[in-house]
């Protein structure tokens, strides 16, 4: 046996020769400064903490988090969007009028679906302007890019966005259309903060939605006016025509 060994067993000996009552009190000190250690390493409220929201811009806040129910995003047969008799009932033309769409004019169509808001636009704006087709799903941008091509639109581009950022360029739309897609948003307050950027001197955001309590395929219009004031916009226009049953509303608002 070598000396390290022997001092080794030397102090297993005295540990086993110490009292009960000694050894809790030593076992207790080390779990607490176990304890102790593993507090300081971390935020005291993940939530509250800046460091925890993604992507952290200057004017983002941890209340931009909302306290509603919202809608699964759809995910099915983008034939449901192509009726036909849904152009005369949207009244697509006047939308696009309120929205000061015209030849030139760079647009968003967020929750783009089937395209169908998209190639409308596209053809209003004309060779001169632009039209971001912006989804979540990317089977349904595909579907966007073959149409686009089928229809001889060339001034179409799609954009895979996030759930809570559109990721269109800085200042380069002039009017953005969220149809029957902002119920689905999950963190609209978020959302609507993140799009603010990419939107020029002047520019309409439009939000056609339906009454409904957020996971029922709609939301009220106070709280949408509600949640995009917290992110920076203000209401400037508020319409009932895009379908009779009031039930649909069509509100308008530009960045503050
Ligand atoms: C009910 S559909 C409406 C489609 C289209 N706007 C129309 O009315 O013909 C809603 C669409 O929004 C998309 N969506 C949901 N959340 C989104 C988000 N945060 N950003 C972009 N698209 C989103 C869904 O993938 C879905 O295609």
């Amino acid at each position: 046996m070598n000396v390290r060994d022997k001092g080794n067993r030397e102090r297993r000996f005295h540990l086993h020769l110490l009292p009960r009552s000694v050894l809790s009190v030593l076992l207790a000190l080390v779990l607490l400064g176990c304890a102790l250690a593993n507090q300081q390493t971390r935020p005291a409220n993940p939530i509250a903490s800046p460091k925890s929201s993604v992507s952290t811009g200057p004017d983002e806040r941890s209340s931009d988090r909302i306290a509603r129910p919202t809608s699964e995003p759809y995910s099915g047969s983008l034939s449901i969007f192509e009726d036909p008799k849904r152009e005369e009932r949207l009244q697509v033309n006047r939308v696009m009028d309120v929205l000061a769409i015209k030849s030139g004019s760079t647009v968003a169509d967020v929750g783009a679906g089937s395209g169908w808001f998209t190639v409308r636009a596209a053809k209003r704006v004309g060779s001169t302007g632009l039209v971001y087709a912006v989804e979540i799903n990317g089977e349904y941008l595909k579907h966007i890019d073959k149409r686009s091509r089928e229809e001889n639109l060339s001034n179409i581009r799609t954009i895979l966005g996030k759930a809570d950022d559109p990721l269109l360029p800085e200042k380069s739309v002039d009017a953005v259309l969220l149809l029957k897609t902002y119920h689905e948003i999950s963190e609209p307050v978020r959302w609507l903060r993140r799009l603010r950027p990419s939107m020029r001197e002047g520019a309409r955001l439009g939000i056609i939605d339906r009454t409904g309590k957020g996971d029922d395929h709609g939301v009220d219009q106070e709280t949408v006016v509600k949640e995009a004031q917290r992110a920076g916009f203000v209401l400037v226009e508020q319409h009932d025509f895009v379908k009779p049953d009031e039930m649909d509303y069509f509100l308008v608002f530009r960045v503050r």
